[in-house]
């Protein structure tokens, strides 16, 4: 009976330990030099924050030391796989990356990180069962998600007016961490008030035309809609403008509440047409240079660096205006 049990023993403690000195030894290393050769593997460039999140990358290169080498997946998560496949065949010493879904970037993140390149997931994650910061990949940079859209659902409770709320959700792209997760912070909040109710969810895709599609269908379908939640300020100009055409007044018949904080949805705050939108910073560029310095002199990085985020209404939207993309 002993020796099974010490056996069983020591077999726990050999997983304990192997599990242990996965997460703390095998991390890849990293060489404090003058120069990297980097790869950012963007997913699409066809919004305002994704222009900006490029732009921050590409302005952040000279300062960092970065050879950059960007690519554009033209909103396809198969070619963002080979785009990253390509980065590593180049040689990068370091990647960021946004993954377009939860899901089909796993095998990309891993692949990446087993060839020993440090891999840093930037603004979106991935599907956290089956990759863990510490282990597949070094960190993830970005923001609150499930807040973000818990803060748009506790300002719309705080602000509307009237009897009940007959909301339209458009959600960002399916499979994607910040569809995922602001259709949760959003929905747990509005679970909890009898007078709201979504009527209707549907993807836009992030995308200004797409959502302003969706919002056309959905309003033949819910006339009596006073309320449009939008997991993008995209989408959210969309809805304006489909709303606009059906002779509809946002922002006075329809309250509209949104995520970014782009200038266009600034510019709709401060024509009335607008509520709210939750910042999500797209400018990752120098924290990623901060945070691959402190990886290089060998310090342990946090699995989430979180971006704390802001909230733009009338009351601030015109100060912020200026330096909005
Ligand atoms: O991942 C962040 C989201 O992706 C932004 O809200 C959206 O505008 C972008 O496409």
């Amino acid at each position: 009976m002993k020796t099974p049990m010490i056996a069983g023993t020591a077999l726990v403690l050999g997983a304990l330990f192997a599990t242990t000195s996965v997460i703390a030894k095998d991390l890849p290393k990293l060489e404090v030099k003058d120069r990297y050769k980097v790869g950012f593997a963007q997913m699409e460039s066809n919004n305002p924050w994704r222009i900006a999140e490029s732009k921050s990358f590409e302005d952040t290169a000279e300062s960092c030391g970065w050879d950059l080498i960007s690519t554009d997946a033209a909103g396809s998560a198969a070619k963002q796989v080979a785009d990253v496949d390509s980065m590593i065949a180049q040689g990068i010493d370091v990647l960021f990356l946004p993954p377009r879904e939860e899901k089909p970037l796993i095998p990309a993140v891993k692949k990446a990180f087993a060839a020993g390149i440090p891999t840093f997931l930037v603004d979106r994650s991935v599907d956290p069962k089956n990759a863990v910061a510490g282990k597949d990949f070094v960190a993830f940079l970005g923001s609150d998600f499930i807040q973000q859209g818990g803060i748009a659902g506790q300002w719309l409770v705080d602000n509307f007016k009237g009897d009940k709320a007959v909301i339209i959700e458009l959600e960002g792209t399916t499979g994607s961490s910040p569809a995922n997760d602001r259709k949760k912070g959003f929905d747990d909040v509005i679970a909890k008030h009898d007078n709201m109710t979504i009527v209707a969810s549907q993807s836009g895709d992030f995308a200004r035309d797409t959502g302003r599609q969706v919002m056309e269908t959905l309003l033949q379908a819910h006339p009596d809609v006073n309320v449009v939640y939008a997991h993008n300020d995209e989408m959210a100009i969309g809805a304006i403008q489909a709303l606009e055409i059906a002779g509809r007044k946002p922002g006075k018949d329809v309250m509209i509440v949104s995520v970014d904080g782009t200038r266009d949805a600034l510019q709709a705050i401060i024509d009335g047409k607008m509520g709210v939108t939750v910042e999500s910073s797209p400018f990752f560029g120098p924290l990623a240079c901060d945070v691959m310095k402190r990886y290089a002199a060998g310090e342990t990085i946090e699995p989430w660096v979180q971006v704390k985020d802001r909230v733009f209404t009338s009351a601030n939207a015109k100060d912020h205006i200026a330096e909005a993309y």
